[in-house]
């Protein structure tokens, strides 16, 4: 990326801290401070969020529900962030940070859905581990999930899914579903997926609550 583009994004962040937070580990256990709505409300979590079309739009329709959204490159969560100010979405935060650390962010059981959507499938198997539906990732996200919690995976990657059907199945209980996702039921794409779908590749999901 060109240094102006680092500095613009660098800019966004800087100046939006009320949208991206700085220092998330200052909330861990405590998010539901931040939303609008009473104490009872949920708390979404996407990982690897991207651009932010899915969690803005999610919010806009789900005002009682906090959504946050972890993304890594700055030169990525600023596009999500300025879609975030502009729609005046208040119950998005975004986090720009890897999820690597998201025990440092979130405490046991304080999330209540984790949106895994069309991370990037890392073929290599020597880059296993930075897959986000690898075993160290999966530990995490169960610490954190509320018990019947749901985790989501969507993916065009058929390499991925079986993979993840191997990592994440065999933490669910009973009742979890898998497969081709069925669009006749209307839902809120993200970015990659409404990419994904214009070229005509199938989409496949695993979704559950772990056990
Ligand atoms: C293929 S994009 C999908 C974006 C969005 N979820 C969508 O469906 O349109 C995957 C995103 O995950 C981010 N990502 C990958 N590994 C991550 C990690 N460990 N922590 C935070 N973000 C990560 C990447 O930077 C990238 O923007």
């Amino acid at each position: 990326m060109r240094l102006r583009n680092v500095k613009n994004a660098f800019n966004i962040i800087e100046e939006n801290r009320d949208i991206c937070i700085d220092d998330p580990t200052l909330y861990k256990g405590n998010w539901k401070s931040l939303s609008s709505k009473d104490n009872n409300s949920k708390i979404y979590l996407e990982v690897g969020c991207g651009k932010g079309k899915f969690l803005n739009s999610m919010a806009k329709e789900n005002t009682d529900i906090l959504f946050i959204g972890i993304e890594m490159m700055s030169s990525v969560i600023c596009r999500a962030i300025t879609k975030v100010k502009e729609s005046k979405t208040p119950n998005v935060k975004l986090l720009n940070k890897d999820c690597e650390h998201i025990l440092d962010y979130f405490s046991l059981h304080e999330i209540d859905k984790i949106f895994i959507n069309f991370p990037d499938p890392w073929p290599k198997a020597r880059h296993e581990k930075r897959r986000l539906t690898s075993p160290r990732f999966l530990d995490k996200y169960k610490i954190i999930l509320k018990e019947d919690g749901i985790i989501r995976l969507k993916t065009d990657n058929y390499d991925l899914y079986n993979y993840s059907l191997e990592t994440i199945i065999p933490l669910l209980k009973d009742g979890y579903k898998y497969g081709e996702v069925d669009y006749n039921i209307p839902i809120v794409e993200t970015e990659f997926e409404t990419k994904f779908r214009m070229n005509g590749n199938p989409i496949y999901y695993i979704e559950g609550s772990f056990k």
